[in-house]
């Protein structure tokens, strides 16, 4: 392996790039492009990975898994999770809900957790007997409790501290800027005031604070929880403790993966003397790595001193980097010989923005020719628009 994202299931042979054991440009010859592919046997593996060090950190007995399904909800994968049984959902939609529950889930096995809950949507909710509810909101826990007083209850609070990959702000939920996720210190005695009246027990404190940390981030994420377990000792209510998702995976060379040993080594050292189960609900770090865009060069053509590398596929077909700043790493699908040269990948979409990736240098690359972006499995196709009337793609579970 001599690139930094080749792995098993993801690498070249001899110039030719090989993904879940196929052939890529086998797969954009017969499939067409633009198109994701996602790795079934990939996504198992990363469920995997993070139990066993949640296992070899003593976590393994009162610890569970709820797959967010807002980075990628794509039928096919979701019921090859359910098959595997070991992950339930975390969903933040009503449409969510009723969607895992087609893909095999129970309700039982869905931690809901939202933001700006109309009442349409919380009847809805409602009427769907079992799922975990966790309301960030004192407005959410009124609402609810008149619905259905006597419920359990989860509340998501906000520590006033975030997590990000590089503390990109963009991607943090939490932090120095106010922000609408969950229930600050000071409004904390009010939520458990308004849960009292109408007879609600809160048995889960829930906590998502940022996306895509890695290792650098690990000092952050010590001191999040600490500040978490503050809401969680004002209570003796307590049964379950949801430490959110945001647990990244690199994009760039740079980029350290995330030490999961050191990870769930912190998550230990809070939780080692508590009574409440964990629950932690990751989306990017289960889906990202799973999935490949398969698009075609379209366009090879130097403008003053950048050549642009034009492709059938544009930021709207999956918006991290252009919205984020999260560089999608490009791949040829067969690598042809010669030198690298700097070049600029960039999408079919009329806006500024919609460059794939800026001056990277690339082997040489021509006209109709295949290239990959790594890491699209989670918030691409779940976040895709038809902007300019070109959203169309196609996806594909390979098994
Ligand atoms: C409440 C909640 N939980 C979990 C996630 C999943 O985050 P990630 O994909 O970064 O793990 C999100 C993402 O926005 C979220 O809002």
């Amino acid at each position: 392996m001599t690139e930094w994202w080749e792995r098993e299931d993801l690498h070249f042979r001899d110039g030719v790039l090989t993904f879940a054991g196929r052939r890529v440009d086998d797969l954009a010859r017969q499939f067409g492009t633009p198109t994701f592919f996602y790795n079934s046997r990939r996504i198992v593996a990363n469920v995997e990975r993070l139990r066993s060090a949640l296992h070899e950190a003593g976590l393994g007995d009162r610890s569970g898994i709820k797959y967010a399904m807002k980075a990628n909800r794509f039928a096919p994968l979701l019921t090859h999770l359910r098959g595997t049984g070991l992950v339930g959902i975390d969903a933040c939609s009503p449409n969510e809900v009723e969607h895992a529950i087609g893909c095999g889930f129970s309700a039982e096995d869905i931690s809901f957790t939202a933001t700006s809950l109309s009442n349409r949507d919380l009847e809805r909710l409602s009427r769907i007997n079992g799922l975990s509810m966790n309301c960030d909101s004192i407005s959410t826990i009124r609402r609810w409790g008149r619905l259905g007083p006597g419920r359990d209850i989860g509340i998501r609070v906000n520590p006033a501290l975030g997590i990000s990959r590089a503390q990109n702000e963009k991607l943090q939920y939490s932090g120095v800027n106010t922000t609408k996720f969950g229930i600050y210190r000071e409004q904390f005695a009010e939520a458990v005031a308004v849960a009292k009246d109408f007879g609600l027990t809160i048995k889960k404190i829930h906590f998502h604070t940022g996306c895509g940390y890695l290792t650098a981030q690990l000092g952050i994420w010590d001191s999040i929880i600490d500040s978490c377990l503050w809401f969680v000792d004002q209570l003796d209510s307590v049964e379950v403790i949801n430490v959110g998702g945001g647990l990244g995976v690199p994009h760039v060379a740079e980029d350290a993966p995330l030490d999961l040993t050191r990870w769930a080594g912190i998550l230990a050292g809070h939780f080692r003397n508590r009574p409440q189960s964990i629950e932690i609900e990751p989306g990017d770090f289960l889906a990202k790595d799973t999935g490949i865009l398969l698009l075609t060069i379209n366009t090879v053509e130097k403008k003053m001193e950048t050549t642009f590398v034009g492709v059938d596929a544009g930021f709207n077909l999956a918006v991290e980097p252009a919205v984020y700043g999260l560089p999608f790493h490009p791949v040829p699908a067969l690598r042809l010989p010669g030198d690298c040269r700097t070049v600029t990948i960039a999408g079919n979409i009329n806006e500024a923005l919609d460059v794939w990736y800026a001056n990277i240098a690339m082997p040489p690359l021509e006209e109709g020719q295949t290239l990959a972006l790594i890491n699209a499995g989670a918030y691409s196709s779940a976040m895709a628009s038809n902007h300019c009337l070109r959203g169309e793609f196609k996806e594909f579970l390979l098994t």
